[in-house]
């Protein structure tokens, strides 16, 4: 029930808490709708601490009994916690709640999953599993045992002793609460082993349900992966005997980094060549690192208070990445981020939700795992590695371990053993944690007397609650080319520290053509006035890869802004462009399948509202296809050598060079079928022995309003597995006409598979309407009002999956009246239902501005 006044929460605020925890027990009885939790919990007073009221949060439990020292006690229980008298010195507290696993819908805390008893505690979710100060600068050893009759009894550390229908497991390691993991259930092991440098033997497990034992095998590799190349790359080894890693069907998130227990959605797990697509492989590749590299970076050194979030998923997030392009191809890595930063931060930074990458308030902390804290995050300390350099970065991070093993810590302490490392003063970096929105940098050029000059200009629109920006430090990488082609000037990092700032260059023979912010050195967005004919040339001739993706990129976003705005037919320099690149069978196929990527729809509606239009997304979605078709007839003598280019022999493997291939093939397909209706796509599905060309084949003729025969044999095939069914109501609401998109959408939402009280299912037909850009913004209103439904529908079963699917609705101040007026009504209906959780009901009322 929530709050008549919603509480915020500031990080100017912070105490420490006024007890330490020496050890924590627990004990659980399990049983679905009422297991029993008891705990015993060796506290003492913190000297560091002013305050001393002794409160411990808890939510949903019913308190059986307490006593402190051994003699029993009455707390005062609240529905936040309890709070109580206590010695002035150390003491044993003990109690016994019960919970309802069974019907805990929310999935935080202990919940069941098919039958199996599975926990996720992050950020807040200890509380609903017993009395604790649950917050991450509390940290303790845990010791848990576990009475039930399931066959696999799993909690953190390693294991201490088991018989029939118990086992223990203690924890070494202190941690905070929310780290906390127990999973019980009829789980299969797929094993692994992996010898750690200084000789220690772990085992490894992977646990999934019977059925889902031939899906495991990539994942293991992944973990053996990223576990060496956690110890080549920042030398950090796993610390105990044992790393469990789960995969459980109904999950909020992709995946938890439990210490050593790791709980995955097995969307974010599992797979096999029949079942995932390519992307699936390498997402899930980088989802294991990500949890795996949280060991260290989270977990033995782990977050002071959740404002300090980004000190973990930040630089969590850059590592994961590091090992992405070290396994696969690094510039490809680079574009998908940058795509990835456009698509999801972008917006977020640039509307109501806009927030820093260390936030000053919240009233939900689930709202703030957000692609600000996550992306940018990550792209912060990408910046503080370019400015101090690889050494440094590396020197930094080791004093970061070394200095701070065990601690909560703050991006002060962070930022401090960059300074400390480098003799840098890091104050102005610091806006990069502070300040919200993206700053727009704009170039101009002069060349007088043989010097060159580039003027770089930063502002950062207002933002909620910041008016006034205060200039960054961006690291601008420059390099310049000549005439021919030829680079004059390699790559060298410009620091833009003032409002307006020149940079000159001496030497040259003649004006240079510059290639700005390569491999996209800074997240902010680069406003360049520069011809078609500039942009071909580096599409041609950039030696950076980034730049020579981003020329190519910008090329399309102009000429579709033209047609747009002006009716203007497909851009020549961008069609001949592209058919030069595509042609270069010296570049990876990886690479070339990106270039023959176009801006998302919603990215052309925030270019068309900063240029000072109200974006019509009919017409985007029209410029689009027009767009396309016309790309297909003018590579169309090329298709058949992309075709044959993309052939892999031997068997599927999910790696870059073959994925690299597909991609190509998938893209040359889906211009194929603009030429042949079909005809190609519909024998490629019925040719398909791997899950990546079946789906490109379907969504090519579903696209092409085709398909309608192979999306029932599709169904039957694959009826049977979870994973591929989500995949199937995807698809159809993705690859739906504009006008068709709501009612497609509402009638799967009928279906008797649609269960909606799975994230995964939900999210694949309700948030794939979201994601239809044109068929989401239907003139009538559809698309927000089914929306919405669902919204009001989910929030009481799943606060948090009903939260982050409402950002959907952050861009609405872009579009015209009508369209914000109904948006603005289904806003208000969400935020005007009775009960709201305190999750959607912050992120309604900031995405309306109240
Ligand atoms: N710690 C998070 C999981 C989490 C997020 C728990 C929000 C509770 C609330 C985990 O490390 C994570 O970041 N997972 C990401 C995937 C990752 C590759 C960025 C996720 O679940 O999406
Ligand atoms: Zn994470």
């Amino acid at each position: 029930m929530r709050d008549a006044a919603p509480t915020t929460i500031y990080l100017k605020d912070y105490t420490p808490f006024g007890y330490l925890v020496n050890s924590v027990h627990l004990t659980f009885d399990l049983a679905d709708h009422a297991t029993r939790v008891t705990s015993r919990i060796a506290f003492r007073p913190n000297p560091d601490a002013t305050e001393r009221t002794f409160f411990l949060h808890g939510e949903d439990l019913a308190l059986i009994s307490a006593s402190i020292n051994g003699a029993e006690v009455t707390p005062d229980v609240t529905d936040k916690g309890l709070t109580v008298d206590v010695p002035d010195e150390p003491f044993i507290w003990e109690a016994e709640v019960e919970i309802d696993p069974g019907n805990n819908t929310a999935l935080e805390g202990l919940y069941m999953s098919n039958g199996m008893y599975c926990t996720q505690c992050e950020a807040e979710g200890f509380r609903k599993i017993t009395y604790y100060p649950d917050r991450p600068d509390v940290m303790s050893t845990f010791t848990v045992r576990i009475n039930g009759d399931l066959p696999v009894l799993l909690s953190n550390g390693n294991p201490s002793g088991k018989g029939e229908g118990w086992a223990e497991w203690t924890d070494p390691w202190p941690k905070p609460a929310y780290l906390f993991a127990l999973v019980a259930g009829d789980l299969i092991a797929h094993p692994g082993q992996f010898t750690t440098k200084s000789g220690r033997d772990v085992e490894l497990n992977l646990w999934v349900r019977p059925g889902d034992e031939g899906k495991c095998a990539f994942g293991m590799e992944a973990l053996k992966k990223s576990m060496k190349w956690d110890e080549d790359v920042y030398g950090r080894e796993y610390d105990l005997d044992v790393f469990n890693i789960v995969a459980v069907d109904d999950f909020n998130m992709g995946a938890m980094e439990n210490k050593g227990l790791n709980i995955f959605n097995s969307s974010a797990v599992l797979a096999s060549p029949e079942t995932s697509t390519d992307a699936n492989f390498e997402r899930i590749e980088a989802i294991i690192a990500h949890e795996y590299f949280h060991n260290w970076t989270g977990n033995r050194i782990t977050c002071r208070d959740w404002f300090q979030l980004c000190l973990k998923e930040g630089l969590t997030v850059f590592r994961d990445a590091q090992f992405t392009s070290d396994m696969r191809s690094a510039p490809v890595k680079r574009i998908h981020d940058a795509i990835d930063l456009r698509a999801r931060q972008f917006p977020e930074d640039n509307g109501p939700l806009s927030h820093p990458v260390r936030p000053e308030s919240f009233q939900e902390i689930n709202n703030f795992y957000t692609a600000t804290v996550y992306e940018k995050g990550a792209e912060v300390i990408g910046m503080l590695k370019r400015l101090v350099g690889d050494d440094a970065y590396a020197k930094a991070l080791d004093l970061y371990f070394e200095r701070h093993d065990g601690q909560a810590c703050t991006i002060e302490d962070w930022i401090k053993v960059f300074e400390d490392t480098t003799g840098r003063d890091l104050t102005q970096f610091q806006r990069w944690y502070s300040q919200s929105g993206t700053p727009r940098v704009t170039v101009s050029e002069n060349w007088a007397d043989g010097i060159y000059t580039l003027t770089l200009n930063q502002r950062t629109e207002p933002t909620p609650g910041q008016n006034e920006k205060q200039p960054q430090v961006i690291p601008v990488a420059v390099g310049l080319l000549g005439a021919n082609g030829d680079e004059v000037r390699q790559t060298e990092v410009l620091e833009l520290t003032e409002a307006e700032q020149s940079f000159q260059f001496t030497g040259l023979a003649a004006k240079p053509t510059p290639s700005i912010l390569r491999d996209f050195s800074a997240p902010v967005i680069l406003e360049h006035d520069v011809s078609n004919a500039e942009r071909a040339f580096l599409l041609a001739h950039d030696t950076d890869p980034f730049n020579r993706w981003q020329a190519g990129r910008s090329l399309a976003q102009d000429t579709l802004l033209r047609m747009i705005l002006d009716d203007a037919a497909p851009d020549a320099d961008y069609l001949d462009g592209l058919l030069a690149v595509l042609r270069d069978v010296d570049l990876d196929p990886a690479y070339r399948a990106l270039m023959l990527g176009l801006p998302t729809q919603s990215e052309l509606a925030a270019s068309l509202f900063e240029r000072g239009h109200t974006p019509d997304p009919m017409m985007i979605w029209t410029a689009i296809e027009t767009l396309r078709q016309a790309t297909a007839q003018h590579v169309q003598d090329l298709l058949p050598r992309l075709h044959s280019e993309a052939l892999v022999d031997g068997p599927y493997a999910p790696d870059a060079a073959q994925s690299g291939k597909r991609a190509l093939g998938s893209a040359a397909l889906a211009l194929t079928t603009r030429l042949d209706g079909g005809a190609m796509a519909a024998e490629a599905y019925g040719n398909a022995d791997n899950m990546t060309l079946q789906l490109t084949a379907l969504s090519c003729l579903l696209r092409a309003r085709k398909g309608e025969a192979e999306l029932a044999a599709f169904y039957r095939q694959w009826q049977h597995d979870r994973l591929v069914m989500d995949k199937w109501f995807g698809l159809q609401v993705a690859m739906a006409g504009p006008e068709a998109t709501p009612g497609v959408a509402q009638s799967l939402t009928q279906h008797a598979d649609f269960n909606w009280k799975n994230p995964n299912r939900f999210r694949a037909v309700v948030g794939a309407l979201a994601m239809n850009h044109a068929g989401f913004h239907q003139p009538d209103g559809a698309g927000y009002a089914l929306l919405a439904d669902w919204l009001i529908r989910l929030d009481p079963v799943n606060p948090q999956t009903t939260a982050r699917m409402c950002s959907a609705f952050q861009t609405w101040k872009r579009y015209d009246a009508d369209r914000q007026e109904l948006m603005r009504a289904q806003l208000s209906r969400v935020a005007e239902t009775p009960n709201l959780s305190r999750d959607t009901s912050e992120m309604v009322s900031r995405i309306l501005g109240a």
